[in-house]
This record gives C-alpha cells, sequence and structure tokens, in this order.
C-alpha cells in the first residue's frame, strides 16, 4: 500500500537480528543464556544521582519544553569537566549543546552539514550510526579499515585523492567500540593537522572516554592544539555513569558547528528532559568515587576474561579502555557466533556485523558479572573441545 523511501532502503540490514531471534527462541526453552552482546551496562545508576534526579522531578518549573543548547548550570558543569580532566576551556554559552543522547547528536550532525553526494569517511569496524547518519542525510559513507597492525587506527594517507576532495565529516571513535583500541597523542596531532589541510571537519565519538583501565586515562581530542578549529566532540553520561536509559550527552568544540546542531535539533526536538540535566550536574560535579569503582568492577572483569581466553590458547589483545573485548579468531565470525550461541548458549557480537572490516573477530562486551564470565569460559573450552 505504501513504499519506504529510497533512503530507508539504503539503510544496511540488521544482522544481528537472527542470533537475537535464536537466543530469544533459547530462552523460551528455559535455556540460561549468557549474554555478552549489547554494550549496556549492568550496574545500576549511583544512587547520588537518582536522589538528584528524584529532587529535581518534583519540581513544576522542569516540566516545561527545555528548549535551546540547554540548561546553562548543566552547561557550566560540562565546561568545568573538560577543564578540570582534560585541561581543555570550553565558552559554555557557544561551544557546548546538550543532546538526547550522544546516538542522537551523531545520527543529526549530518543533516547539518552534508549535501547529497557528499562524502563521509566512517571507520570499519564501527559504531553503526556514522555510517547511517550520512546514509540518513544522503551523504556517501566511505569506509576506512581499522586494522590491528595499525593499532585499529585509520591510515589515513590511503584515502585517495578523488574521495577527499568530496569529503566533508571525518568520523573517530576513541577509546573504540568495538575493537577497544586508544589513540595516541601523535595519531590526533596528524588527524588534526590532515583535516585542517582537506578541511574536513572531525566528529570525535568520546562516548567511552572514562572506561580506561590500569590508571591510563585517554587522550582528549579537544586537547589537541587546533582541533576546536575543525572538531567537534560527542561525549555522553550514559557509558560512565550507567545512564544509558537516561538519554543525555552533549556535542561541544567548535562553536559553528555546535551551533549548527543546535539550530538543527531546534527543529526536530525540543531538548532534554531539564530534571535529567540537574542529575546530569550531579553526575560531572560530586565525587567520582563511583566512576573509579566502577572501572575497578570491568577491569577485574577484563582480567577474567582476558585469562580464561588465554588458557584456551586464544591470541587475546589485552584492552586498555572501553567495556568490550575484541577477539581474533581467525574463522567467520557469524558462524563462529552461531556456534557459541546454539552450543554453548553464549551471545557475543559477530565481528562482521561493524563492518566488513571487522570479519575474523569477535566482540565480548564486559558487562555480566565475573562469576557468569568464568562459567561462560569453561563452556567455550567444551564447544572448542568437541568442535
Ligand atoms: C561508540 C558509541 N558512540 C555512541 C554511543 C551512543 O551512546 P548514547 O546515545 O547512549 O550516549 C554508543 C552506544 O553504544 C557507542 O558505542
Amino acid at each position: 500500500m505504501f513504499e519506504l523511501s529510497e533512503r530507508m532502503k539504503k539503510l544496511p540490514p540488521y544482522l544481528f537480528a537472527e542470533i537475537d531471534r535464536k537466543r530469544k527462541h533459547l530462552l523460551s526453552e528455559g535455556h540460561e543464556v549468557i549474554n555478552f552482546g549489547v554494550g549496556d551496562p549492568d550496574l545500576p545508576t549511583p544512587e547520588r544521582i537518582v536522589n538528584a534526579m528524584r529532587r529535581a522531578v518534583g519540581d513544576p518549573s522542569v516540566h516545561r519544553y527545555p528548549f535551546g543548547k540547554g540548561r546553562g548550570d548543566f552547561r557550566k558543569a560540562i565546561s568545568e569537566y573538560y577543564r578540570k580532566y582534560s585541561n581543555v576551556e570550553l565558552d559554555p554559552e557557544k561551544e557546548i549543546c546538550v543532546l538526547i543522547g550522544s546516538k542522537e547528536g551523531i545520527a543529526h550532525l549530518p543533516l547539518a552539514l552534508i549535501n547529497p553526494g557528499d562524502i563521509t569517511l566512517v571507520p570499519e569496524p564501527g559504531y553503526p550510526v556514522y555510517q547511517i547518519g550520512t546514509v540518513l542525510a544522503d551523504g556517501i559513507p566511505y569506509f576506512m579499515p581499522l586494522k590491528e597492525e595499525n593499532d585499529f587506527l585509520p591510515d589515513l594517507g590511503k584515502i585517495p585523492d578523488n574521495v577527499l576532495k568530496r569529503a566533508k565529516i571525518l568520523y573517530l571513535n576513541y577509546p573504540n567500540n568495538p575493537t577497544s583500541a586508544c589513540a595516541d597523542h601523535s595519531f590526533l596531532r596528524d588527524v588534526v593537522a590532515f583535516c585542517r589541510k582537506h578541511q574536513i571537519i572531525i566528529l570525535y565519538d568520546a562516548a567511552y572516554h572514562e572506561i580506561y583501565f590500569d590508571g591510563r586515562r585517554p587522550i582528549s581530542f579537544l586537547s589537541i592544539p587546533g582541533a576546536k578549529d575543525i572538531g567537534i566532540e560527542i561525549h555522553s553520561l550514559s557509558k560512565t555513569y550507567n545512564m544509558t536509559g537516561w538519554r543525555i550527552g552533549w556535542a561541544c568544540g567548535n562553536e559553528k558547528l555546535v551551533s549548527a546542531l543546535a539550530a538543527l535539533k531546534e527543529n526536530i526536538d525540543s531538548g532534554t528532559f531539564e530534571a535529567i540535566q540537574i542529575a546530569g550536574v550531579e553526575c560531572l560535579s560530586g565525587s567520582q568515587d563511583d566512576v573509579e569503582q566502577m572501572r575497578k568492577t570491568y577491569q577485574k572483569r577484563r582480567d577474567t576474561l582476558v585469562e580464561g581466553l588465554k588458557k584456551l590458547n586464544f591470541q587475546v589483545k589485552i584492552p586498555q579502555a572501553t567495556f568490550y573485548l575484541w577477539l581474533r579468531i581467525n574463522e567467520g565470525s557469524l558462524s563462529f557466533a552461531e556456534t557459541l550461541l546454539l552450543k554453548a548458549h553464549i551471545v557475543v557480537t559477530p565481528g562482521v556485523g561493524f563492518g566488513n572490516s571487522g570479519e575474523g573477530y569477535i566482540r565480548f562486551a564486559l558487562t555480566i558479572g565475573e562469576e557468569k564470565i568464568r562459567k561462560a569460559v569453561e563452556k567455550i573450552s567444551d564447544v572448542i573441545g568437541g568442535k
């Protein structure tokens, strides 16, 4: 009776649908399924933040349309967070815009910046929304493979000249989903120089900035000299404070880019619920002990999984950040994931779901407790032994 738009038809297929169907089938049969699939924290939002929300929601003045770039107190808290932890100065009035989760900003930004036929440079494997946001804006994604031999950093020198000429946005995400890689200073300096030379905007996705291990804090993109001239950083409270369901994040950096996104959003949504923004002030301004505790929890889980997989003779690259482990399996990732699901009732994400360059890998999300991780390793051992 009706036909979907050409734009919708261009969206990539949901590769995990079949695995998810099988997972639900196993659950319906009463099996216990160990789920390393989704990157959604199992730990609760810290009590201090929930309490701040409880207090805020009772005030009728927050029940109205929020509008604009976000509450002044939350934007101020964001700028103080950057000053304190990253030595970055941001003008809360002009250089910060609150989002309804970072995904929202990532998906919308291309609508404000690209024309039909413009190219965006998309890391692969990568978070699918870079590609999807581009396609929804009638742009063309050019995939930059992230290879293990390059520490999962894109090789900018390999991008052909004719692509560079039409490229408008470069997406980067470190600490990286799914590979868990971090970017070093020299790479970030090179990338800023490269994008300034070729007049390409950088969208830097810092969703996992606070999830790091062994005390090695990732480098802030905006702390690189010149980054603000061509870049916008998208950040989120989702992973740092176990708040994926609350939907709050922000865009910050270049004033023109922030204004463009804010102007676009004025026409699409009416802002982030103010009570959530008030809880956001508590997130960034209150004691960060709970965040440190969360890092320790993920680190223990990481160590448990790494140790278990090493004993099974997998070549494991130890994650320095994020709550993902990206494991090389040297075989088809869809069939490997399916074998784990059907024979061991373990869900992992097949690497190919993040793009063709993810083939040969699977991703574990460390969003389950250590006991279950140990149990999963035993089950994987049985499956491999019986293969
Ligand atoms: C790399 C990356 N960026 C952004 C997001 C979106 O996070 P949110 O919209 O909850 O802020 C995710 C979520 O998994 C992600 O993995």
